[in-house]
């Protein structure tokens, strides 16, 4: 029958019988996925696994923190955490397209992995000859079969490593639907905030910034989501709606009144959603109460937003995301 016990124990076997005495590598990036699949391998091989994350700063508040010390607290695995931050920005300087964000973000992400991977590579010990992927069941059926290998191209060719690295693939979830990855995660002792997290795009709050990125602007909406989290939370609504983008609307200004003056501030959108699979999606009827605290508080308490609107558009013809 299906357990969680039995599928952390048919699969710390099978991960052990794959990677023997070799070494393994895993890419967190703060989602569900990777930080199950990585507590698996943790505790099959312990320190035969090193993990990387690679922080872009595009990320919302507490959650690099959620990897850098509640997952090691949890798991006791080993982390190497790559400060990217600065990179990153200088990348996205002066950069508005969201197709152009999205490419640039990807291959930054992609170099510093890959850095990280050559470094670690070249550390005394066993072979590295694994690398551990969140891949899920619907994930395989979607792309019609997975491959085995992947093939690391290496843009930084350090100290006459190959310049191909080729890794075997180890994915323990690839026959779990997101919700028993959840279980199986909650037993593995991860927090809470990691195992009920929702999604969250890869290129993080890059692409919920209309406009050009910036250190002031991700602050900015960063505190603003906080704000949207903190109040969906208590009024006990994360089970309900499937996430809620925060979205600056950097481009546009708007005018205000606050305190005795007249302000010149940005929008902030709410965009709440209810979905299956993400493919369709529906906005959430957000009850008017926490709507207006989420309202007045990120007007009241972050500089420079003096307006908070709705997103009320289904997908389609709206995407989920602004960009
Ligand atoms: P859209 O905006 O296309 O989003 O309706 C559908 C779902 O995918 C997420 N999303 C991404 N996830 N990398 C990701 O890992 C991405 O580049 C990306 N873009 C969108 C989005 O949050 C929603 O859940």
């Amino acid at each position: 029958s299906w357990t969680t016990g039995n599928v952390i124990e048919e699969q710390v076997a099978a991960i052990r019988a794959q990677v023997g005495s070799k070494r393994a590598i895993c890419g967190l990036s703060g989602g569900v996925d990777s930080a199950v699949a990585a507590a698996l391998v943790q505790k099959a091989i312990g320190s035969q696994l090193t993990c990387v994350y690679v922080d872009h700063g595009l990320m919302r508040k507490g959650e690099t923190e959620q990897v850098e010390k509640d997952f090691v607290a949890a798991t006791g695995a080993n982390l190497v955490v790559v400060d990217a931050q600065e990179r990153f920005l200088d990348a996205l300087a002066g950069v508005s397209d969201p197709e152009t964000k999205r490419k640039i973000i990807g291959r930054e992400f992609i170099r510093v992995f890959e850095q990280a991977q050559l470094e670690i590579l070249q550390e005394e010990g066993p072979e590295v000859a694994f690398l551990v992927q969140g891949t899920l069941y619907p994930d395989i059926v979607e792309s019609g079969g997975g491959t085995g290998t992947a093939n690391i191209k290496s843009h930084h060719n350090v100290g006459g490593l190959p310049d191909d690295i080729e890794f075997e693939l180890v994915e323990p979830l690839r026959q779990l639907f997101k919700d028993e990855v959840r279980m199986v995660g909650q037993e593995l002792g991860l927090p809470e905030e990691i195992v009920q997290r929702q999604p969250f795009p890869g290129p993080g709050l890059g692409i919920r910034i209309v406009g050009e990125v910036t250190k002031e602007r991700l602050d900015l909406l960063r505190e603003a989501d906080a704000i949207a989290r903190e109040e969906l939370t208590a009024a006990g609504l994360d089970r309900e709606i499937w996430q809620c983008p925060v979205v600056l609307l950097a481009d546009v200004r708007s005018v205000g009144v606050q305190g005795d003056g007249r302000t010149y501030g940005h929008p902030i959108v709410l965009r709440p959603v209810s979905s299956e699979d993400a493919m369709t999606a529906d906005w959430s009827r957000l009850p008017y109460e926490v709507l207006a605290k989420i309202s007045t508080r990120i007007t009241n308490e972050v500089a420079d937003v003096n307006r908070v609107v709705l997103d009320v558009t289904s997908k389609p013809p709206g995407t989920i995301e602004w960009e």
